[in-house]
């Protein structure tokens, strides 16, 4: 069945989780992570995607905002920095305007122009998204931002994914989902869709009961795997 559907996971895929500390690190004000925003930024995301699993394991679902908030605290307290009241603001702020890959306006604008429905599927919360697509400008070439705020659970739980064959009223099988997160694109794979897994660091494939369909090094060659398909 010919792929009709593009949808993208939104952090890290389509949108530089690490922009907001290498931003902040290169601000006078915050030269105290000049040298470890990476450590920052990777033990927030990492502590903030942990919160989300754990939070649907136990059913204890809340807004992606705290837990990004939860993750952050975390890691400013591991790396030392957790008494500067105004770095944790000025990262939180940040993340509302994270910036985007600097493939993905062109490389939706062709996925529109081929006649494909585009969306993001994410964790964030609608105003995150709302945020995120406004300040990136991106918003004219995606139809619909779905959040899994409408479920009240996180990826990847499969009401999530779900949530792609209510809005557009397609099946699985036209859906390419995309994610730089190897676990969603993994699982995402063995709900039903076609994958493609962003791998952009080199990392090694996660050892799951499923793989994806695809491998990328970025977003570029999306539409010409869509149009293969
Ligand atoms: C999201 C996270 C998982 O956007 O990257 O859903």
């Amino acid at each position: 069945m010919p792929i009709t559907t593009c949808v993208f996971d939104a952090y890290g895929t389509l949108f530089d989780v690490a922009a907001a500390a290498r931003q902040a690190a290169s601000e006078p004000a915050f030269e105290e992570i000049a040298d470890d925003w990476s450590v920052v930024a990777e033990h927030w995301r990492q502590k903030q995607l942990s919160y989300s699993w754990l939070r649907a394991i136990v059913d204890a679902h809340t807004d992606f905002w705290e837990v990004t908030q939860n993750g952050l605290d975390w890691a400013l307290e591991r790396t030392g920095h957790n008494t500067d009241p105004a770095l944790r603001q000025r990262l939180l702020d940040l993340y509302w305007e994270l910036q985007a890959y600097p493939e993905v306006p062109e490389m939706l604008g062709a996925l529109k122009n081929a006649g494909l429905n585009t969306a993001i599927l994410s964790n964030g919360s609608p105003e995150m998204l709302e945020g995120a697509v406004k300040s990136a400008d991106i918003g004219e070439t995606l139809d619909a931002c779905l959040s899994v705020q409408s479920v009240g659970i996180f990826k990847p739980d499969a009401r999530v994914y779900d949530l792609v064959s209510q809005h557009f009223g397609c099946a699985k099988e036209e859906v390419l989902f995309v994610s730089s997160n190897g676990w969603d694109a993994a699982a995402a794979s063995g709900y039903g869709f076609t994958c493609a897994w962003v791998n952009r660091a080199g990392e090694p494939m996660d050892r799951l009961p499923w793989t994806p369909q695809h491998v990328l090094t970025d977003l570029s060659g999306i539409p010409d795997l869509v149009k293969a398909s």
